[in-house]
């Protein structure tokens, strides 16, 4: 059967579920260097539903969002992220590699990005637009400081607790946490029960391949990221967890075809360096969120003025937010301090306001049975 009619073939035969959306990965990552806020921005323009920031710890205990332990790949200087303050860190040009490495992409503006702050990153883009939200990975659980640290930055700032998940909707929180470690979640949900939690998984172990066969793992995993390669050949996996009453996305998809399948086998949210491309492909099946649901604005400043370099601790200076009632978060105040380490307190203000999970060159050959076998049990399902 020609790869093209899969998608469609599947289209037919699976009932309609929730919204599907799109997580920009490290932001617009394709177009722009990773986790700066330029590519943050982008994904913004590209209307995603989600941004991402894997964190990890600076010296002085600042969460920070890149990808890698080291500064080496994304930046013109060297060494381990937590060996650097981030006053220190703040010196470093972690733009220009990508106009080096993208020739036809670079863009002068990209020269001198700086690291972007957990904290800069939530205030930024939701002072631009109050219904974002945000997919946290713990990189490095720093011997569990990493999940201490979010928690009390999340609650010094009111969004430790905006969603519904009690009623079993992680799509309503404006934060959610994703990890390769089941340990840091099982910490983030002791320190945090309302954060939703989400378990990547790449190559499945012993422990949790049953999570994977049987769509249910420990009570402190909320949903499920395997990746799309995984997907493809274990597509009964999707249908396995939504039978549970979990979410499933995947990770990473940056191929128009790719994504037309992942989304005809009903994962609910896909991980992207091609926002545009995301966006497009939802769009085109018509089951995404609408405009009004995500939020974004048609224009607005780019480069965060205001709030770009505001962070020197992690104690802020940031604002401090509160649920609506409906979707989304609303600016209450501006707190913190300027200066001082620790990880809780604060004084609240005045109001002022490649091997990404790629498919490879064929179909595996149980993957047309496992999707006979998903659409059945997705009927079963949505019954
Ligand atoms: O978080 C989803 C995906 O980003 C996991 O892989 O290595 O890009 O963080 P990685
Ligand atoms: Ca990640």
């Amino acid at each position: 059967m020609p790869r093209y009619l899969l998608p469609a073939l599947l289209a037919l035969a699976l009932p309609a579920q929730a919204a599907q959306i799109a997580i920009s990965h490290r932001g617009a990552s394709a177009y722009a260097p990773e986790h700066t806020f330029n590519a943050y921005d982008l994904a913004i323009e590209q209307d995603t539903d989600m941004l991402e920031c894997d964190l990890i710890l600076t010296k002085d205990e600042v969460p920070v969002c890149i990808h890698d332990e080291t500064i080496d790949r994304t930046s013109d200087g060297s060494g381990r992220v937590d060996s650097f303050t981030l006053a220190e860190l703040r010196q470093f040009d972690f733009g220009s590699w990508f106009n080096e490495a993208n020739p036809t992409l670079a863009k002068p503006e990209y020269v001198g990005a700086r690291i972007v702050p957990f904290e800069e990153q939530l205030d930024c883009y939701l002072r631009i637009n109050p219904k974002m939200r945000f997919h946290v990975e713990t990189k490095d659980s720093a011997g569990g400081r990493a999940e201490q640290v979010m928690v009390d930055l999340l609650t010094r700032k009111g969004l430790i607790a905006t969603g519904d998940l009690a009623n079993g909707n992680v799509q309503s929180s404006t934060i959610v946490l994703q990890s390769f470690n089941a340990g840091s979640l099982e910490r983030m949900r002791g320190l945090a029960p309302s954060i939703p939690t989400g378990f990547l998984f790449s190559v499945p172990d012993q422990t949790t391949l049953p999570w994977l066969l049987t769509g249910s793992g420990p009570d402190y995993i909320d949903f499920y990221i395997p990746n799309s390669a995984l997907l493809l050949l274990y597509p009964l996996a999707v249908t396995a967890f939504h039978t549970n009453g979990h979410d499933v996305q995947t990770w990473t998809v940056n191929d128009s075809a790719q994504m037309n399948l992942m989304l005809a086998l009903g994962v609910d949210g896909i991980f992207t360096n091609n926002t545009d491309l995301l966006r497009a492909a939802i769009d085109a099946r018509g089951n995404g969120t609408t405009p009004e649901e995500r939020g974004n604005p048609a224009s607005f400043e780019h480069g965060c003025p205001g709030i770009a370099g505001r962070v020197t601790s992690n104690l802020g200076p940031g604002d401090v937010w509160e649920p609506t009632g409906t979707r989304g978060v609303q600016l209450k105040a501006v707190s913190g301090s300027s200066s001082g380490g620790g990880s809780s307190g604060g004084s609240s203000g005045g109001v002022t306001p490649g091997s990404e999970g790629s498919f490879g060159g064929g179909l595996p050959p149980l993957l047309l049975a496992g999707l006979a076998l998903a659409a059945i049990w997705r009927g079963r399902r949505r019954a």
